[in-house]
């Protein structure tokens, strides 16, 4: 019986690498992987073709996502899920209407993203009983490409799959079969960021299993919006290593056939250093993709609202709302993914939810023709995250031997590529990041990370700079202060009152 398993288990499992999967076998892996769960059976690849077919092209993302970079214009796009489909069809109402969101999500639940479709069952049961919900997203592989396609009808936007998860190859398949033609995540992006002990190798290979099926939706004429999801480990994540692992997913999307790949930056909240990331993440993604003839992935630079602790007071949350479309705007990013004034607390509510958008909008129209090309400190901070990227993607591609997939498990265990606060035990985390005096997100500790010495000098003199001006030592807390900044309440981040200064003297 082993030996029958292993047997049968090679016939479904390519020997790891970036190369495209043959068309024979992934027949086969789709095979395997629909007969899971009863709706995946269900799922009729030619009569979904159809389906997006039939769509009209502004409920198109892929093509959503070209029209707005071509005019210049900066799309809203929440993110958004309950437990029922009742729900779900009102909240995505709402984000279409009353947000005017340009794109509209589907989060899936934390039971769907760890494939416990028993578990969402329940929770679907639950949620009815109960008239509220009580799963954190929708469980779409419960409903099925046919109610789902209901979510689809209801709204006169594109709309996107959001499920945080390493293991999408059944949320996908429904997903796209639905008529959802965008779907959110990667191999090492996700994995990475959810993920304890799922490898690396593992969460390339299930999002090539996606990216193979985009492709497969391709050559039948229907084109499908793929993104890289940025980072979630809800610390701070510095431009240069969000960029490293962008260009190495693209690259991994664009081998297995990927054509639209929107690439996702989380904000730092700095004005120039954010820009200076949007600009340079898509300049260094193009540079790689066209080194091996790939130059025709379109790949739209997308913006997210700050994803590390937010603040309880709802003032100061509105705050980082708008000023996140500030800084997607005059970053020049093709689209921004939004929170809102709840994200202390839990789920927004729709309205909450709409609101965040508009602000969001609000935010991008004033800042619309504003962009900080030409300024000195915005160069100089291009070049700096350019000198910063590109010696340790060359160093994984090396350690490869020229392909993608085995130079990043490679680099992974070797910590040439390493990620702040990881959960994954794949990777090694020794990295630290701090921000600086300034509010740059900085390198204080890059552990074997091969940044160039001068950089990292560079680094070490603006965090020294910060000690100094705080009086505090040069050590690891500059790191852990970091990451609570954000969400501390507004009295200990500006400077209280002139009557209360140590140093008031009477003149
Ligand atoms: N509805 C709305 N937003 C959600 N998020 C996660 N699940 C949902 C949901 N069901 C958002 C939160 C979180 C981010 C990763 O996604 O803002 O911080």
């Amino acid at each position: 019986m082993g030996k029958a398993l292993t047997t049968k288990a090679a016939q479904t499992r390519p020997p790891f690498s970036e190369r495209q999967i043959p068309l024979e076998l992934f027949e086969r892996m789709r095979a395997e992987n629909l007969a899971r769960w009863p709706t995946g059976a269900k799922v009729d690849l030619d009569e979904a073709v159809a389906y997006h077919q039939s769509l009209p092209l502004h409920k198109q993302l892929a093509w959503v996502m070209r029209q707005a970079q071509a005019q210049g214009r900066c799309l809203t796009q929440p993110r958004g899920g309950f437990g029922t489909l009742e729900m779900q069809l009102a909240l995505m109402r709402t984000l279409d209407k009353e947000g005017l969101a340009d794109v509209v999500p589907t989060t899936t639940d934390s039971y769907t993203r760890n494939e416990r479709f028993e578990q969402a069952q329940k929770g679907i049961e639950e949620s009815e009983k109960l008239g509220r919900s009580m799963l954190n997203g929708l469980p779409i592989v419960n409903y099925g490409v046919k109610t789902c396609r209901r979510l689809i009808e209801a709204i006169d936007k594109p709309a996107i799959v959001l499920s945080g998860t390493a293991m999408p190859k059944l949320t996908s398949e429904i997903g796209l079969a639905a008529g959802y033609s965008g779907y959110l995540g990667s191999g090492i992006a996700y994995t990475v960021s959810y993920t304890k002990d799922v490898s690396i190798e593992d969460g390339i290979r299930n999002y090539q299993y996606l990216d193979r099926l985009a492709a497969l939706y391709q050559e039948r004429g229907v084109e499908l919006h793929r993104r890289q999801p940025g980072f979630l480990t809800g610390t701070n994540i510095p431009p240069s290593i969000a960029i490293v692992v962008c260009v190495l997913d693209a690259l991994l999307a664009a081998a297995q056939g990927v054509r639209n790949y929107g690439l996702e930056l989380g904000q730092t909240l700095h004005l120039v250093q954010d820009a200076a990331a949007l600009r340079v993440c898509g300049e260094l993604c193009q540079e790689y993709l066209a080194r091996r003839d790939y130059g025709e992935v379109f790949t739209p630079m997308i913006s997210l609202h700050w994803m590390g602790a937010w603040p309880h007071d709802e003032a100061q949350c509105a705050a980082l709302v708008t000023y996140g479309g500030t800084l997607a705007a005059i970053g020049g990013a093709v689209s921004v993914t939004t929170k809102s004034t709840h994200e202390a607390f839990g789920i927004p509510t729709p309205q909450a939810n709409a609101e965040g958008l508009r602000m969001t909008r609000m935010a991008i129209y004033l800042a619309r023709n504003i962009r900080l090309d030409g300024l000195p400190e915005f160069e100089r901070e291009c070049d700096l995250i350019r000198r910063e990227v590109c010696p340790v993607v060359d160093k994984i591609l090396e350690m490869g031997d020229g392909d993608v997939a085995l130079g990043t498990v490679r680099a992974c265990e070797a910590g040439v590529l390493d990620i702040p606060w990881s959960p994954n035990r794949f990777v090694k985390s020794r990295v630290l990041p701090a921000r600086d005096a300034d509010g740059y997100l900085r390198i204080f500790d890059a552990a074997a990370i091969p940044i160039p010495k001068d950089v990292l000098e560079f680094h070490e003199q603006r965090l020294r700079q910060r000690a100094e001006r705080e009086r505090c030592r040069y050590d690891r807390e500059l790191a852990v202060s970091s990451v609570t900044e954000i969400s501390e309440p507004l009295a200990k981040l500006v400077p209280f009152p002139w009557s209360e200064q140590p140093s008031r003297k009477t003149p």
